[in-house]
């Protein structure tokens, strides 16, 4: 039985208490191996004075002072001083992700202080990044199970801060913990450690039901970006276009959302040439996957949420080159972060219509693929130009989007790895916004700078469209040469399928895989759930 077969669940219902659920299986028909099985770290909370908690390591979050104050002055006394020596010659300062160890003879055998940053400059993303630091440089040295004192919240203001920073202390050590070791045979004599307890400690009866339901809420978070950088991390011979679909339909199943899939015939009968077209070059079968969540009232329109899904990207015809070609595995991250989102609305029983569309086919070179010069009828009727088979994203998102018209959304939103040359312009640190409406496009940027999921916006002109216009179609792929904003180009193409309505097209290339942060890793990110999450909550 080949490895994909197994090797891919991360059960969502399993969340926590972690380790050493070791399973067995066979890889390629010869060998039988131990692989290691993901896992998510437990996080609870408990009414316990810091002082008289036992653990391995205590937590404390410091703001930017001069010198310890409060608990801090108390621990300090109790450390002959060891804290007050470290502000005195400056090796902690409280500035934000600062860390420092420091042995413990009290009930933590050990403390961490960990810096916050400014009091008037605290907010719940710097909180999760600290949260985020401080559990990685403890995993790091081996700790198994930690707290973290929550006191220092209390004077930061109302009772709803104090909930929502609670709550990014769970999301940013749960996010950060994150480990794809899928696929790594183990190994018995010297495994990796992994942290698997976080108790938040609070004071009050009061501040304990507040922090219960916000760590529920941040593992459901938490759980939903894990399941999105898993289907990312996975390669492309496990995550297929059936993959995705067959992944929908046990999701949607588990929740209420509702899940059809388009194989080849129906898209054929709907006129998909686009999306047909893409795919035909590859022998894996395309999926157009499609997600009804309802949490309000029937009438009310919904948004409309579009994946890219192209679960491997060789470029086609106009091949890639072969260095890092193998990160095209992660050219599916829109419809993973789509499907993660869908499973996330519906868990935490948003009040919106909600409707998720993937756009599933795999991109390869062959004998029946299409060539540069190739023209393809889009459902919409548009035809289109194919002048490099590498813009093929926005190919498969042209059926999509127009596919997307029949629920007369209020709003659609696409997700798409695009263009290199969002890279270029943001780097990793922010996905590329461009859209129809300003007023959506400045809710997303809110969004994002609440959650860290930056947005950024660049400019989609009258001027940017008539570049994608073809001599021969309505449309080509990808503009002259020397015309530049490839970012803005991959837009302008998907702009006359988009509709009316509100529309926003979120190019995640540079965010998707890389971005940074202290609760990302290398790798997948899942970048964007958060970012929605955030957008569709406000705005419902
Ligand atoms: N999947 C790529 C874009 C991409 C690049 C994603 C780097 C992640 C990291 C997309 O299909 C693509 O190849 N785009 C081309 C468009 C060009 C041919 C106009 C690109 O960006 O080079
Ligand atoms: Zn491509
Ligand atoms: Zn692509």
């Amino acid at each position: 039985m080949p490895a994909n077969k197994q090797t891919t669940t991360r059960n969502p219902k399993f969340r926590l208490i972690a380790v050493s659920h070791k399973y067995k299986l066979s890889i390629l028909h010869y060998s039988t191996r131990t692989l290691y099985k993901a896992v998510m770290i437990k996080i609870n909370q408990k009414i316990d004075q810091s002082l008289k908690h036992k653990t391995e390591c205590l937590i404390l979050p410091c703001l930017e002072i001069k010198k310890p104050t409060g608990l801090l002055k108390e621990i300090d006394d109790n450390l002959q001083g060891a804290i007050s020596a470290a502000f005195g010659n400056k090796r902690f300062s409280g500035k934000p992700n600062q860390t420092l160890l420091l042995n413990s003879t009290g009930k933590a055998s050990n403390i961490l202080l960990l810096g916050m940053g400014n009091v008037k400059e605290v907010t719940a993303e710097k909180i999760r990044q600290a949260a985020a630091t401080a559990v990685k440089v403890l995993e790091k040295s081996k700790f198994k199970s930690v707290a973290v004192d929550l006191s220092a919240f209390e004077s930061l203001g109302n009772g709803g801060l104090y909930g929502e920073l609670a709550g990014a202390v769970a999301e940013g050590a749960g996010l950060a913990l994150y480990h794809f070791d899928n696929y790594k045979s183990k190994d018995e004599d010297d495994p990796p450690v992994r942290m698997e307890k976080l108790t938040l400690l609070t004071t009050s009866k009061t501040q304990q039901t507040t922090v219960e339901k916000s760590i529920a809420r941040a593992e459901k978070i938490v759980n939903a970006v894990h399941i999105a950088r898993d289907l990312i991390s996975h390669p492309g011979n496990t995550v297929t276009p059936t993959y995705l679909a067959e992944h929908a339909k046990k999701m949607a199943r588990k929740n209420k959302i509702t899940c059809k899939v388009l194989g080849k015939k129906e898209m054929k009968k709907l006129g998909m040439g686009s999306l047909l077209g893409v795919a035909q070059g590859s022998d894996e079968p395309p999926a157009l996957i499609v997600l009804e969540y309802k949490g309000a009232a029937k009438k009310m329109a919904p948004t409309v949420i579009v994946g890219k899904g192209i679960t491997f990207d060789t470029g086609g015809i106009s091949l890639k080159p072969g260095g890092s070609m193998d990160e095209m595995k992660m050219d599916m991250s829109g419809a993973a972060t789509t499907l993660a989102t869908l499973e996330l609305v519906a868990s935490l029983k948003l009040k919106a219509n909600v409707v998720g569309i993937v756009a599933a086919a795999e991109n390869m070179p062959s004998g029946s693929a299409i060539k540069p010069g190739d023209i393809l009828k889009s459902m919409s009727g548009k035809t289109i130009e194919v002048l490099n088979t590498d813009a093929e994203g926005r190919l498969v998102l042209a059926d999509a989007l127009t596919y997307a018209q029949r629920y007369k959304p209020k709003e659609v939103i696409d997700l798409a790895t695009l263009t290199g040359a969002v890279l270029h312009a943001l780097g990793h640190q922010a996905a590329a916004v461009l859209g129809n409406n300003p007023a959506m496009i400045q809710k997303l940027k809110d969004a994002g700078e609440a959650t860290g999921e930056r947005v950024w916006e660049l400019p989609l002109w009258e001027e940017h469209e008539k570049a994608m216009k073809s001599d021969i179609a309505d449309l080509k792929n990808i503009a002259s040469p020397g015309v530049g904003a490839g970012t803005t180009m991959g837009a302008a193409f998907l702009k006359p399928f988009a509709g009316d309505q509100p529309w926003t097209h979120i190019d995640i290339a540079g965010t998707a895989w890389g971005f940074d942060r202290p609760y990302t890793n290398k790798g997948a990110s899942g970048f964007g759930v958060r970012l929605l999450l955030s957008y569709l909550e406000k705005n419902c």
